[in-house]
């Protein structure tokens, strides 16, 4: 069985989406959507496919079976919803939406129309991580205690669209641009749910309507505790991506961005094999699993939610100074682990 995939958004990550579909044998490029005549043009000449000016028109397209949506994350909402009644299968990337109420209302649309909902949160299908997640899960660290995750990048304010530069309305900001990212390898690599958050989220480095800055401590229900640091710098300056875990026996560090991993042995860490694979073919390859044994897939609309949930409270906690807690009913049924 082939299924017919459209791509909702010639964006930055667009890219991305059409290698997987190249590379996933099941699932082929039949559209693309995007109101940007240039980009629209240039995505469609290179992939040979139907390029629509909006995706009211992607979305009335028989020959899509699974829609990609790599939007704004403003729009996430608006179109998630469109393409559950269009009864296209839904691959969202992250974060799933703006509110918890409006992922409430697409997981709900998706259960309505029967079709499968995948949020791509990409760190879950990084190969690097998924050798640490094996590592764990195999004791070798015996029991794990606390994680670090850092992130510092350049904010890179000249190629940034106006929406990124705008949180309130446009979704922007590097919180939940990558913070969203560092929650989900966190949540998955540790293994248990963040129950509780303290956390700073502010825009000192290049003063924008959207953060740029973010330390965050988290609690999880397992005992373990974690801190996040992350930054974009208004200029260049020393770039560091990479999760670390603590065990009683063994600790761990992961870059997922360069696809590396190292166990300790002793007083040094020992650099890991890591199997090639591409982690956006991976991603696609778990929904039309799902879609062809109707499965729930990995990564589901309830884990989407709880991220988003979980990102929410670290600015509500910003706001008012205090511990949040993170209500249990949004975690006791996840199943994306
Ligand atoms: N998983 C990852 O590693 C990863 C990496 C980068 C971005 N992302 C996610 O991808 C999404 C897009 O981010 P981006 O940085 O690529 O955004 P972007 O701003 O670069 O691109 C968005 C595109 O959507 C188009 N668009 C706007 N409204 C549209 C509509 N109604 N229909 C079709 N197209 C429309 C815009 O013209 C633009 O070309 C975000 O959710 C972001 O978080 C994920």
């Amino acid at each position: 069985m082939t299924y017919g995939v459209g791509i909702i958004g010639a964006s930055r990550v667009s890219g991305g989406h059409a290698a997987a579909i190249a590379d996933v044998p099941e699932t082929t490029l039949v559209a693309v959507a995007e109101p940007n005549q240039d980009r629209r043009d240039a995505f469609s000449r290179r992939h040979a496919c139907t390029a629509y000016a909006s995706h009211a028109g992607l979305l009335a397209d028989p020959n899509v079976d699974i829609v990609m949506i790599g939007l704004p994350h403003y729009l996430h909402t608006e179109v998630a919803l469109a393409a559950c009644a269009a009864g296209k299968h839904v691959f969202l990337e992250k974060p799933m939406a703006m509110t918890v109420a409006d992922c409430d209302a697409i997981l709900a649309a998706s259960e309505e129309a029967g079709v499968k909902l995948l949020v791509g949160h990409t760190e879950h299908f990084v190969p690097a991580g998924l050798a640490a997640k094996r590592l764990i899960q195999d004791g070798q660290l015996g029991n794990v205690v606390f994680a670090t995750d850092t992130w510092y990048r350049t904010f890179d304010l000249a190629n940034r669209p106006p929406w990124f530069l705008n949180r309130a309305e446009g979704g922007g900001g590097m919180w939940y641009m990558n913070g969203v990212h560092m929650l989900d390898r966190l949540t998955w690599l540790v293994g248990s749910p963040i129950t509780a958050v303290r956390a700073w989220v502010s825009n000192p480095m290049v003063g924008q309507n959207a953060d740029d800055t973010a330390l965050a401590w988290l609690d999880f229900a397992n005992g373990v505790h974690a801190t996040v640091h992350h930054t974009g710098y208004p200029q260049a300056g020393p770039e560091r991506n990479e999760v670390e875990i603590i065990g009683t026996q063994a600790s761990v560090r992961v870059q997922t961005r360069d696809d590396r991993l190292w166990l300790s042995n002793g007083t040094d860490y020992v650099e890991q094999p890591v199997p090639a694979n591409e982690s956006f073919s991976l991603e696609l390859a778990a929904l039309v699993q799902a879609v062809g044994y109707d499965t729930a897939p990995l990564v589901d609309g309830r884990w989407g939610r709880y991220i988003v949930a979980v990102a929410l409270a670290c600015e509500e906690s910003t706001r008012t100074g205090e511990v949040v807690q993170i209500p249990p009913g949004l975690y006791t049924d996840l199943t994306s682990w």
